[in-house]
C-alpha cells in the first residue's frame, strides 16, 4: 500500500495565501488521480479569522479558475501538526518564525513555498491581504504547487 502523504500550508491568517495553495494543490492532486495519496490542509499563526472561509479576493479567483474551496475555514497551526505533516510550507518569512516559537517548533522541518521557485526574484509569497493581488498570488502559488506536486511524487510515491 501506498504511504499517505501530508502537507500543510501555513501564511499568518489562513485567508487569503495558504487556503489558495490548499484548493489549488488539492486540484493539482485530484487531476492525477492522487486524492488517496496525498491529504492537504492549511492553518495560520494568527488567531484573528479562526473559523472563516477564505478572503473575498482569493474565493474569487479560485471561482474564476473553477477551482473548489468548499468546507474550508481557518485554523491556527499547532505543535501536534508537526506530528502529521510531512510537508509543512511557510508563504513567507515571519511564519516560519512563528511556527518555530511553538513547542517543538525549532526541530520541526519548515520549507518555504518559494524555494519552490528558485528563478522567481520574490523570496517571500506576498500577502495579499495588505498589496490586493491576488493574481500575482494566484500565478504564483499555481507554479509552486506544480514543482511541489512532482517532488512529493519523486520522494515519497
Ligand atoms: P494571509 O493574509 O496570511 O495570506 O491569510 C492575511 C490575512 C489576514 C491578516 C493578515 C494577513 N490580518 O491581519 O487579519
Amino acid at each position: 500500500m501506498r504511504e499517505i502523504v501530508n502537507v500543510l500550508f501555513v501564511c499568518l491568517g489562513n485567508i487569503c495565501r495558504s487556503p489558495m495553495a490548499e484548493a489549488v494543490l488539492r486540484s493539482k492532486i485530484a487531476k492525477r488521480r492522487l486524492t488517496e495519496s496525498i491529504k492537504v490542509d492549511s492553518a495560520g499563526t494568527g488567531d484573528w479569522h479562526i473559523g472563516k472561509v477564505p478572503h473575498e479576493g482569493t474565493r474569487r479567483i479560485l471561482d474564476q479558475k473553477g477551482i473548489s474551496y468548499a468546507d474550508m475555514t481557518a485554523r491556527l497551526v499547532s505543535s501536534s501538526d508537526f506530528d502529521s505533516f510531512q510537508y509543512i510550507i511557510c508563504m513567507d518569512n515571519s511564519n516560519a518564525e512563528n511556527v518555530r516559537k511553538l513547542p517543538g517548533g525549532d526541530k520541526a522541518e519548515l520549507l518555504f513555498f518559494m524555494d519552490l521557485l528558485p528563478d522567481e526574484e520574490l523570496r517571500e509569497v506576498p500577502d495579499p491581504y495588505f498589496t490586493g493581488n491576488f493574481e500575482q498570488v494566484y500565478d504564483l502559488i499555481d507554479a509552486g504547487c506544480d514543482v511541489l506536486l512532482d517532488k512529493i511524487i519523486q520522494e515519497k510515491l
